[in-house]
């Protein structure tokens, strides 16, 4: 990594080091709100966009030069491991990703295959050398993944779901098969991270979206081990980790255990709190409600200031969102929230 880089405002928040203005990024910041993505979206599939490198490229690149963010994120999306594992999908409009097989059974457990994610997932890496091209050292490159909980509950629910229910039954009536899954989904999470690490991402986020469905002592009983072998895995390479949930306050100190040099959190804690309870040796992400970004802009901007003075320009903070942005947004409300977190001066 090239030195100017190493001292960017987002990789110097990762490091807990003091910064000229606070760095922020977008969850989504690619996607449907930008009429750019749209445009081309038109023209491809979601999963064309994602395993096209020149696309994929040409997509993440869309909202580094729409708004003053201080990180690109890969343009992909949580499920393409899935497919190398045998557990094919598609995104279906208006209902979101369908797995043709849901994993219900040890049979299933068994079957899923580990992987070489330079080959299978090798449109990934490709993207990742293009887009860190193109960036030319302006800005860091985030990678992502999912965690084994958010991954095994698409697996096995086929799709998105409300309460989770297969995933515990299976969690609960059969806790060795769900180990054994979860497992695998950490070996291969981790080594697909460390892929996109040699590839040239500069810091890496893991994605446990749906993991605020379970309880302390769940969490810690079923998720914990896994996602914590995957940032294990992670440590000595050279790049920050990001650990995000939604949902997540009540298990925060559990994740915290679990790994990651910052946290996230959304806006169903207050910034503050959610800091206490991870703890000021570790970052944190967040934590503005994305739905803020649909109402009128005074409304807004009180909301994003209330996270910023909660932040008391201690540092280890990055701006984002508590969830991704929603389609309906208009882009000028988030180039506003942009302009505003830089310009901010603590109190
Ligand atoms: O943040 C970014 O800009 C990078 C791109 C990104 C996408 N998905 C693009 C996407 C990232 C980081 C993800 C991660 C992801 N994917 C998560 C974790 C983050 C989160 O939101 O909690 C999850 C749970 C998924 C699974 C997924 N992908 C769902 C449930 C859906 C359908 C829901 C929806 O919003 O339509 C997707 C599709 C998806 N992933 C889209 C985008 C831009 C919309 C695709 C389209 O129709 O154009």
């Amino acid at each position: 990594m090239n030195a100017p880089l190493a001292n960017s405002r987002f990789l110097r928040a990762c490091r807990r080091e003091p910064v000229d203005a606070t760095p922020l990024w977008f969850m989504r910041q690619a996607g449907r709100y930008m009429p750019e993505y749209r445009a081309l979206r038109s023209k491809h599939s979601m999963l064309e966009l994602c395993r096209n490198p020149a696309l994929a490229t040409e997509v993440t690149m869309q909202p580094v030069n729409a708004i003053e963010v201080d990180a690109a994120i890969l343009f992909s999306d949580l499920l393409l491991p899935l497919e190398p594992m045998g557990i094919p999908f598609d995104f279906i409009k208006g209902e979101g990703p369908q797995i043709e097989r849901p994993v219900r059974t040890r049979a299933d457990i068994d079957a899923v295959k580990v992987f070489e994610p330079r080959e299978a997932l090798g449109f990934t890496m490709e993207a990742i050398r293009l887009v860190k091209r193109e960036l030319g050292g302006r800005i860091p490159l985030i990678g992502f993944a999912g965690a084994p909980f958010t991954l095994a509950s698409y697996a096995i629910e086929g799709g998105h779901s409300n309460n989770f229910a297969l995933t515990k039954a299976l969690m609960y009536g059969d806790p060795e098969g769900w180990h054994r899954f979860a497992a695998r989904l950490a070996d291969i999470v981790a080594d697909y991270l460390v892929a996109q690490i040699e590839a040239g991402v500069d810091a890496v986020q893991v994605f446990d979206s749906w993991v605020g469905a379970l309880n302390a002592a769940d969490y810690r009983e079923f998720a914990l081990p896994h996602t914590q072998r995957i940032f294990a895995a992670l440590e000595g390479r050279g790049v920050p980790t990001i650990h995000f949930g939604v949902a997540s306050a009540s298990i925060l100190g559990e994740m915290r255990e679990a790994g990651g040099d910052v946290l996230g959190a959304d806006w169903r804690i207050t910034l503050d709190e959610a800091w206490d309870r991870i703890g000021h040796d570790r970052g944190i992400q967040g934590n503005l409600d994305p739905t803020l970004l649909l109402g009128p802009e005074d409304r807004l901007l009180a909301g994003v200031a209330d996270v910023m003075r909660r932040a008391a320009g201690r540092p280890g903070h990055i701006f984002n969102l508590g969830h991704g942005i929603l389609p309906p947004t208009n882009i000028e409300r988030v180039q506003a929230v942009a302009r505003f977190v830089h310009a901010w001066k603590p109190e």
